[in-house]
């Protein structure tokens, strides 16, 4: 049977180039997920978008003296071109600039609205007089109450990653004049999340051993220590509308609360563009579909707490199946953060290495279970000792002879010996357990599993020596160790698929196939004897080691 999958990627804030962290946090892990389950025949669904208002975005804007639909446009466009250069296969990339993410948001709280979830209430917001205006989020800095740092903002510590109310900095200044801000009364509508924590805490008490441990012990201690309602409106210009005139002028939805609902209102425009407008409710509506969200560790306490809460609101629709975050990767010490420009950007690494180079090194150290480290000096090593010593030279080793010596046919093996049907049966299984360790968003283990099966089919033609027996006279030897080793790199082929899409593509030309791997699906395809093979390539170049720090910045 079939499964349903709804893939939700975290939405990129359209305010600066993506990272490498980013990539391998929240972007490469859904799209080898994706890819897998698509290849296996699964009904699969993956959306995001650009993530347009807010705080962040007007900063940007105003630092630029741009419009912030300037900023939103040229990072959109980036967006999607990376995308497409690093192989990430959406459903849908949106953004929450849609007529129909105004109309989903609108809905949504006026459904809350009326059923007593959001009501109005009076707070204090800090205000800089000097400026005539309110401070939201990052208007706001001083530090942090949890971890100390000091460069915190309003909304966020980039430090500890904690979620902030501007008010719980200590030493509060004014982004905009530096000085001291004030505060003054603003009304606003606020969330009765405080009614959702029973229920939240039985949810994520039940049936969570598949999710990753350091998200459900954060999600458990936050819903423990009971939680607030939180005001859903901001004293700000750019961002969504609210659907009622009660706050008057000046007052926009806080954009985590919009971008959240996001995963739905792009579920809807992918209906829609589909010609098919109530195909979104399969994904959403039938408990019988599971939904992932790929995040890194940042965005936990939303995906976890508050957008699960919005949903019991809500009611009638999927709560999250699994939300597996990723902890950060640190380059050379430190943490990678847009807004603090020290990161490697990926546009800077994508026009200098092959996608699947990226993909390879960003999935080999992804920050699973604790945070990792990236250097373009690993990144090199590993293209040369893996990707083009392991994996490109098991291919070469097998294409090269076929197409010199046997007329680019596949060979007729004869019959096989034991040797050779365990190799052919460890392919299976191979594809079996990294079908079964992505399912399970293990993403480094099932390409550990499948790199060692190419060591294993690397050492079995070193033992076979096919090319020994071909000059000894033995021709079926030859033919038989040829053949064997084909299927692996046949079985190879479609474990690392979801991995290395762009170099599994090209190899399934070379092996003669006119379709694609994800149209032979996630099984292993047994060459046919006298079948032709196409043109061997270098499926990969070894590469030089960086001279200097690389792409950084
Ligand atoms: N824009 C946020 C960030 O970059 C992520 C938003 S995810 C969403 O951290 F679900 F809320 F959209
Ligand atoms: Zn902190």
């Amino acid at each position: 049977m079939p499964e349903t999958i709804f893939i939700g990627v975290a939405w990129p804030y359209a305010n600066g180039s993506l990272h490498l962290g980013q990539i391998a946090g929240a972007y490469l892990p859904p799209d080898i997920f994706a890819r897998y389950h698509r290849a296996a025949g699964n009904r699969v669904l993956m959306v995001s978008g650009s993530d347009q208002h807010g705080t962040p975005i007007t900063v940007r804007a105003e630092q630029e003296g741009l419009p912030p639909q300037a900023i939103v446009d040229r990072f959109q466009a980036e967006f999607v071109e990376s995308w497409k250069q690093l192989g990430i296969t959406f459903d849908l990339y949106t953004s929450t600039g849609t007529k129909n993410h105004e109309q989903t948001v609108h809905e949504m709280f006026l459904r809350l609205l009326q059923k007593g979830h959001i009501y109005k209430g009076k707070t204090l917001q800090f205000f800089d007089s000097q400026a005539g205006r309110f401070l939201p989020d990052r208007y706001v800095e001083g530090t942090c109450p949890r971890c100390g740092y000091a460069r915190a903002r309003g909304d966020q510590c980039d430090n500890c990653g904690s979620t902030l109310d501007a008010t719980d900095l200590i030493d509060p200044v004014s982004r905009i004049s530096r000085t001291k801000p004030e505060l003054r009364e603003s009304e606003h509508f606020f969330f009765r999340q405080s009614a959702f924590n029973e229920p939240l805490l039985q949810w994520l008490s039940t049936g969570k051993e598949h999710w990753r441990p350091h998200v459900r012990n954060f999600s458990l201690g936050l819903v423990r220590e009971g939680l607030p309602d939180r005001a859903i409106t901001r004293d700000l210009e750019w961002g969504v509308r609210l659907p009622v005139e009660d706050l008057g002028e000046g007052k926009r939805i806080y954009v985590w609360y919009e971008a959240l609902m996001g995963y739905l209102s792009a579920s809807k425009e992918w209906a829609q563009r589909q010609g098919d407008p109530e195909a979104w409710r399969d994904f959403w509506e039938d408990p019988a579909c599971k939904s992932y969200y790929f995040i890194g560790k940042d965005n936990i306490v939303f995906h976890t707490i508050i957008w699960p809460a919005w949903l019991m609101a809500y009611g009638g629709l999927n709560l999250p199946y699994d939300v597996p975050a990723n902890q950060y990767v640190n380059f050379g010490g430190g943490k990678a953060s847009t807004s603090l420009g020290t990161a490697p950007f990926l546009p800077n690494y994508i026009n200098r290495y092959e996608a699947d180079t990226i993909r390879y090194y960003l999935a080999a150290i992804m920050p699973e279970t604790s945070d990792s480290e990236f250097s373009e000096e690993d990144l090199v090593r590993r293209n040369n000792e893996e990707l083009v010593a392991t994996w490109g030279n098991l291919v070469n080793r097998v294409l090269s002879p076929l197409a010199r010596t046997y007329g680019g046919l596949v060979p007729e093996p004869g019959a096989l010996k034991p040797s050779d049907e365990e190799l052919i049966a460890r392919g299976d299984e191979m594809l079996r357990a990294v079908g079964g360790h992505i399912a399970a968003c293990h993403f480094r283990d099932g390409l550990r599993v499948a790199m060692a099966y190419g060591a294993e089919a690397n050492r079995y033609l070193s033992e076979e020596a096919p090319w020994k027996a071909a000059t000894e006279g033995r021709a079926e030897d030859a033919a038989r160790a040829y053949y064997t080793a084909l299927c692996a790199v046949e079985a190879l082929k479609v474990g690392l698929y979801p991995y290395l899409p762009f170099s599994s593509q090209e190899l399934h030309s070379m092996l003669g196939h006119g379709d694609t791997v994800a149209e032979q699906g996630w099984q292993v395809r047994r060459p046919k004897p006298g079948a032709a093979l196409g043109k061997p390539q270098p499926l990969f170049r070894k590469l030089e080691l960086p001279t200097n720090g690389g792409g950084t910045a």
